[in-house]
């Protein structure tokens, strides 16, 4: 582990609790908790304590492995996938979360609930999302160049992933290989994942960022500000359209009009082709609050307004120029180029 990363997802010495970094609290206090229940882990992916879809895929291995330690032996697997379905429960739309608890139903199955497979399984979870977003930030470094800007939004940086990240890995990568590279970050209402995790993962990678609100987008592309944009992505259908933080589709229309290049960047872990196109994935719902109260010292809207408040939406993939995974670049048509990945 280099100090340019934090290790955000881990274990507790004894390995017999969970711990992450309390992504509520960044970036005005970096707090560490503990977690040792089923309950204390769902409420911290609900809360967004942790959250990204590769981290949640990271998260809710070591979770298993932690609650695994618990179980009686008699009625081991009935309490395991009672857990995993609870975990499952929490946040509906990145696949990660769901795949990585089915991995470890599938070892703790396999070896009869041996937690010392459990153990092994949830860390090559996230050696291979490390492996996969050095990957993928390297297949990204190489579109930009010497003063290239980019523009991303919501938050898929080392806390989202394990390392470098995804959208935010290339961008990172230039800094440190000393490459002048720039970026805007939308602040991504109304949770502000940009304003609050990438612009501070940014700034601390010593990368040259400014911030926008979500609604000027359009204008600093039209502007010629920015040379390229690179999303994250929650789930990927077969044909390539892509869930996303919301406001993620806003962009990637206002980028196909200003002609700028639009990338959405994730591990194969992300792409799902069981779910054939954007319509079969499941958008989250979350409480309006977030929209009206939250982050204020005082409601900044009328109490009682009706709020709605979709957690994602869904890119659709003529929209979307490249998709960046580790294996590397896929081009449309996607239900080809994304199908060959898995063959
Ligand atoms: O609601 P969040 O903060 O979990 O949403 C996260 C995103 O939309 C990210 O862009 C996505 O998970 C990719 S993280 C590499």
């Amino acid at each position: 582990m280099t100090d340019r990363f934090v290790d955000h997802v881990r274990l507790s010495d004894d390995e017999r609790r969970l711990v992450i970094l309390d992504q509520t609290l960044l970036p005005n206090s970096r707090e560490y908790i503990e977690l040792e229940t089923a309950e204390e882990m769902y409420e911290a992916i609900v809360s967004l304590r942790i959250r990204g879809a590769p981290a949640l895929g990271i998260f809710a291995g070591f979770a298993m492995y932690v609650l695994s330690l618990g179980y009686d032996k008699a009625c081991f697997m009935e309490s395991f996938r009672r857990d995993a379905e609870y975990l499952c429960s929490s946040r509906p739309t990145a696949v990660n979360l769901s795949r990585a608890l089915k991995r470890m139903t599938d070892a703790a199955e396999k070896s009869g609930g041996d937690t010392r497979a459990l153990r092994r399984e949830c860390q090559a979870i996230l050696d291979e999302d490390i492996d996969m977003c050095t990957a993928i930030s390297r297949f990204g470094l190489s579109l930009l160049k010497e003063g290239s800007t980019v523009l991303t939004h919501c938050n898929a940086g080392p806390i989202a992933t394990s390392r470098y990240g995804t959208a935010i890995g290339p961008i990172i990568m230039a800094a440190e290989r000393g490459m002048r590279v720039a970026a805007y970050c939308d602040e991504t209402r109304p949770l502000l994942q940009g304003a609050r995790l990438t612009a501070w993962e940014l700034m601390t990678a010593g990368v040259d960022v400014t911030l926008i609100c979500d609604n000027m987008s359009a204008s600093v592309m039209s502007q010629g500000k920015i040379d390229i944009c690179f999303v994250g992505c929650d789930r990927v259908a077969a044909n390539g359209d892509t869930a996303n933080k919301i406001g993620t589709s806003l962009l990637a229309i206002a980028a196909k009009h200003y002609g700028v290049p639009f990338y959405v960047l994730g591990p194969t872990s992300t792409i799902d082709l069981e779910c054939r196109s954007g319509s079969d994935i499941v958008i989250e719902q979350r409480d309006g609050k977030e929209i009206s109260t939250l982050w204020y010292s005082h409601p900044m809207a009328p109490e009682g307004v009706r709020c709605f408040n979709p957690a994602f939406d869904v890119t659709d993939s003529s929209l979307i120029t490249g998709i960046i995974t580790e294996k590397g670049i896929c081009r449309p048509p996607y239900t080809e180029s994304l199908g060959s990945l898995f063959k």
